[in-house]
């Protein structure tokens, strides 16, 4: 069984194709990935609407490579992303999806991004036990219990203000890192020293919620210490800023991740989303998880930002799990909860 996933939930247009196999394993067949992150840049952010039209031009686009990588003229089955995301990014994918599952007679799956991220493991990795997810990334920060990918997953928390992706975006920017500015902001961090400024720890008192995060308070902090260097006529210590920053929320993430495999008694820990790629998120994470007997799942670099591969992986594996195609009248769902 072949299927194609369509991911437009935010910046990126992904279109992967994927093979399920007898022995539960997916093989990947193409996975193609048109970004508008360069046309966000000088917004400091995603703007929606640029975003939604950016879809429109590189949808078709980045189906037609995504097919002949494959090889693949009509796939068996047809899975997209309904949310949560950006409600205009999402009707482009959505739309698409229908207007091709129509034209090919193929059957329609709607599903999940957050589930997406997850299932996408199971590609290098092979098949899922339960496990705790983490998803973080400049959209989203998540900790999931997944138990079958093709059941629905149960969220235990979420942040209730920033995303830990756009904390990192946010404190960039402060520090005059650019944008996105995650992966700059971890670059230089390494030259500074992660206890030289004590920054809050959101979320970690006894009487907050366990698996929930907040990051504005740590942003806000970085933001007065800065000011008062500058009103104080002092060089601001960059790199230590954003070494300590980066501590305090890789602590936070892990400690509620680390929590929840040890309240639910689940061995396996699965990382997701492009915020993964900062390497003190990841070292904190394998020292904890190495320290808790957890075992640690984090796919390649290129499968934890957001990509049609995740969609085709996790829509393969609702449709083994049995469960029937979509109308072609499903709505998008940009609020979706998992
Ligand atoms: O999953 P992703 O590619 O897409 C969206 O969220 O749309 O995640 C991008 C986010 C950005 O906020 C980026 O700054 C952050 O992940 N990021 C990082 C690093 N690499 C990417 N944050 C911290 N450290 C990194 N090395
Ligand atoms: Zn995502």
């Amino acid at each position: 069984m072949i299927v194609m996933g369509i991911e437009s939930s935010c910046d990126e247009t992904g279109v992967g194709i994927v093979e399920w196999n007898d022995d539960a394993t997916t093989t990947l067949l193409a996975d193609e990935v048109a970004s508008s992150v360069d046309e966000h840049a000088r917004y400091g952010g995603v703007v929606p609407e640029v975003a939604s039209r950016a879809h429109l031009e590189a949808m078709v686009p980045t189906m037609q490579r995504a097919r002949a990588a494959a090889g693949v003229d009509r796939p068996d089955a047809i899975a997209v992303t309904i949310g949560p995301g950006l409600a205009g990014a999402l009707l482009v994918g959505v739309a698409a999806a229908k207007a091709y599952a129509a034209a090919w007679d193929v059957p329609l799956y709607a599903v999940n991004h957050l589930g997406g991220h997850v299932a996408v493991d199971t590609l290098e990795h092979g098949p899922m036990p339960a496990c705790i997810a983490l998803l973080v990334s400049g959209g989203h920060t998540h900790l999931l219990r997944v138990d079958d990918l093709g059941s629905p997953i149960v969220e235990l928390g979420t942040t209730v203000d920033d995303a830990a992706g756009e904390a990192f975006d946010k404190v960039a920017r402060l520090l005059g890192l650019g944008y996105p500015g995650g992966p700059a902001l971890d670059a230089i961090a390494a030259q500074g020293d992660p206890t030289a400024i004590a920054f809050p720890r959101g979320m970690t008192g006894p009487r907050d919620a366990r698996y929930d995060f907040s990051f504005s308070g740590v942003k806000t902090a970085v933001a007065r210490f800065v000011e008062k260097c500058e009103r104080a006529g002092d060089p601001v210590p960059v790199a230590d800023v954003a070494a300590s920053f980066q501590e305090a929320v890789a602590d936070v993430l892990t400690r509620k991740a680390m929590r929840a495999c040890e309240d639910t008694g689940v061995d396996t820990l699965v990382l997701g989303g492009g915020a993964t790629a900062n390497s003190r998120i990841r070292s904190l994470t394998e020292a904890r998880c190495a320290d808790a007997g957890v075992t640690l799942r984090i796919p390649k670099p290129r499968l934890c930002t957001d990509n049609g591969v995740m969609i085709a992986t996790l829509g393969a594996h609702v449709i083994a799990g049995g469960a029937p195609p979509s109308a072609l009248t499903v709505a998008t769902d940009p609020g979706m909860s998992v």
